[in-house]
Order: C-alpha cells, then sequence, then structure tokens
C-alpha cells in the first residue's frame, strides 16, 4: 500500500496508507489508516483536524513543490509504514516512504518531511521555521 499526504485546498492534511502518529516523547498516539490532520494551526483537536480552519479564513492553493529538501533528518526509526511525531510548538516530522500530493497533479516523494501544522509556512504544505517567529503552540 502506498502513504499518501494530501493537503487540501484552503483545508486540512489527509493522510492514507500505513501510519502512526507518536508524541515528540515517543508517546504512541494512534495508528491510522486514513486521517484528516490540522494544518492551519487552530483545531481545537489537535493534530486532527476539527473543521476549525473555516471560520478561521485559512488559505492555501495545496499545491506541493517538487523540490522539497529536508533542513534536518527527522528523529525516530521508519517501521513499515510511515511515522508521524507531532512536535511541541511546531511541525510533523514524517519518516517512511510517502508521497505528498497537491490538488494540481504536483507530487514529491520521500522518506524524510517535516509537514507544517502552524499554518504560516511559506512552502506549504512543508514546515519551513516559520512557526517559530509566529509563535506557534501547541502539544
Ligand atoms: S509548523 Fe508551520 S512553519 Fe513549521
Amino acid at each position: 500500500m502506498s502513504n499518501t499526504i494530501r493537503p487540501h485546498v484552503d483545508g486540512p492534511l489527509s493522510i492514507e496508507g500505513d501510519f502512526e502518529l507518536f508524541a515528540e516523547d515517543g508517546t504512541p498516539i494512534e495508528k491510522v489508516s486514513q486521517a484528516w490532520l490540522c494544518r492551519c494551526g487552530q483545531s481545537a483537536n489537535k493534530p486532527f483536524c476539527d473543521g476549525t480552519h473555516k471560520a478561521a479564513g485559512f488559505s492555501d492553493q495545496a499545491n506541493v513543490t517538487t523540490d522539497y529538501r529536508i533542513k534536518r533528518p527527522v528523529s525516530g526509526a521508519a517501521g513499515p509504514g510511515v511515522r508521524l511525531t507531532i512536535r511541541t510548538n511546531g511541525p510533523i516530522g514524517c519518516v517512511g516512504q510517502m508521497r505528498v500530493t497537491g490538488v494540481d497533479g504536483s507530487g514529491w516523494d520521500g522518506d524524510q518531511a517535516n509537514l507544517c501544522r502552524c499554518g504560516q509556512s511559506a512552502n506549504k504544505p512543508f514546515c519551513d521555521g516559520a512557526h517559530r517567529d509566529a509563535g506557534f503552540e501547541a502539544p
């Protein structure tokens, strides 16, 4: 099964495949084959989407750059699927074979990525470090 991450226009990330979510300290959160993850930074049910992006006026065209390169390796060993680490006050660290697909058909394939969940990155759906200047706070 391929592991797909898909940003939606003005909305969340959907994931489909073999994924397991962990807290930053390594505590397992949930194993999922399909889920909607918050990327606007406003959900009251993070890391999952609760629909708040609509009221928050979150805006993104949901295209995906093909030349993304992770700046620092993500910690955590990859299993058979994709390990998603919900980093405190930061992005979702992803380790494992995945494809990130944009609405325009653009796509990125790789095995390590940081996905923005604060809503402020200029390179969505990837993190560009903007969460620090934005003062993003989330467990
Ligand atoms: S989590 Fe949004 S820029 Fe890093």
